[in-house]
């Protein structure tokens, strides 16, 4: 495994990488890798002859200043992990490299970005398409990989992508749990006791509700999950939607459309948590 920190490093290698026709696969993190992470390496080299890891914390894409300074950073701890799958190069830039300058650019991502993360973290996604259009550029990926996990986000990459007509093909890839069902996350190591005690009830009542919508209605399910969730004491629900899997419109009737998604944002402690199930009534 490479590690870059340039820019122009990486694009000798990526030019080297162009010139012998090299499948090239990306997997951008923000670091404080996990098996989720993970899951994505080793979907990536399957399919692809190389594989670059890129990590960044990317302060665009934070909107909350203390968010991104707690986010965890423990690059020691991510190379030994990365040891032990195929990384052909980990590109690891320092903030001036990928923002020289201040980057004004803005992104029309239509309705995506109003509804859940769009609505409740202004200006996210735009961090997202800053930070993903430069990798982009400079990684020149043949596939992308990103975790249905951020599922509104693998939505954004989409458009993204055929916004800026990239060359790329958006790879999503299945949620990784732990045991428990908690979803993994670089945040869950920043839970207490309690609340990473508590945090399961989560998944687990994504689950039952998708038992409960076969004989509830969308409105009584949404109901039931937002209910169930804030009569735990660690944690409160920020937003509970069930939407098209496609537009992330809001369907108030299971028949709307065939591919629905619910998605959930949580408050354990000051931790902010998502997940999402995929619900087939
Ligand atoms: P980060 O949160 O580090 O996540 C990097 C990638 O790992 C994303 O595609 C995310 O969806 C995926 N991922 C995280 N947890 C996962 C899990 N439990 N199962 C499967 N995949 C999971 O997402 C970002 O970073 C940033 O927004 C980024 C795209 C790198 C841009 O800065």
């Amino acid at each position: 495994m490479k590690v870059i920190s340039y820019k122009s490093e990486l694009l000798e290698e990526v030019s080297i990488l162009k010139k012998n026709q090299k499948v090239t696969g990306f997997v951008p993190t923000m670091g404080a890798l996990h098996q989720g992470h993970i899951s994505l390496i080793k979907c990536c080299n399957k399919e692809c002859d190389y594989t670059i890891v890129s990590i960044f914390v990317n302060p665009t894409q934070f909107n909350d200043p203390n968010d991104y300074k707690k986010y965890p950073r423990i690059l020691d701890t991510d190379l030994e992990l990365l040891k032990k799958v195929k990384v052909d190069i980990l590109f690891t830039p320092a903030q001036e490299e990928m923002y020289p300058e201040q980057d004004n650019r803005d992104f029309d991502l239509g309705e995506l970005d109003k509804v859940m993360e769009g609505a409740h973290r202004p200006g996210h996604f735009r961090g997202v398409c800053l930070i993903v259009s430069k990798l982009f550029e400079m990684v020149q990926p043949t596939k992308a990989y990103f975790g249905e996990k951020d599922f509104q986000q693998v939505a954004v990459i989409k458009h993204l992508t055929r916004l800026m007509n990239y060359p790329v093909e958006i790879i999503p890839c299945p949620i990784i749990r732990e045991n428990d069902g908690l979803a993994m996350s670089s945040r869950n190591m920043l839970l207490t006791k309690d609340h990473r005690q508590n945090a399961p009830l989560i998944a687990k009542t994504l689950f039952e509700a998708t038992e409960k919508s076969k004989t509830q209605s969308v409105q009584e399910t949404k109901d039931w999950v937002v209910r169930t969730i804030n009569d735990n004491p660690f944690l409160q629900v920020e937003y509970f939607e069930i939407v098209d899997e496609t537009s992330l419109k809001a369907i108030s009737n299971w028949d709307n459309t065939s591919n629905k998604r619910g998605c959930i944002a949580v408050f354990a402690g000051n931790v902010r948590l998502i997940d999402n199930i995929r619900f087939n009534s």
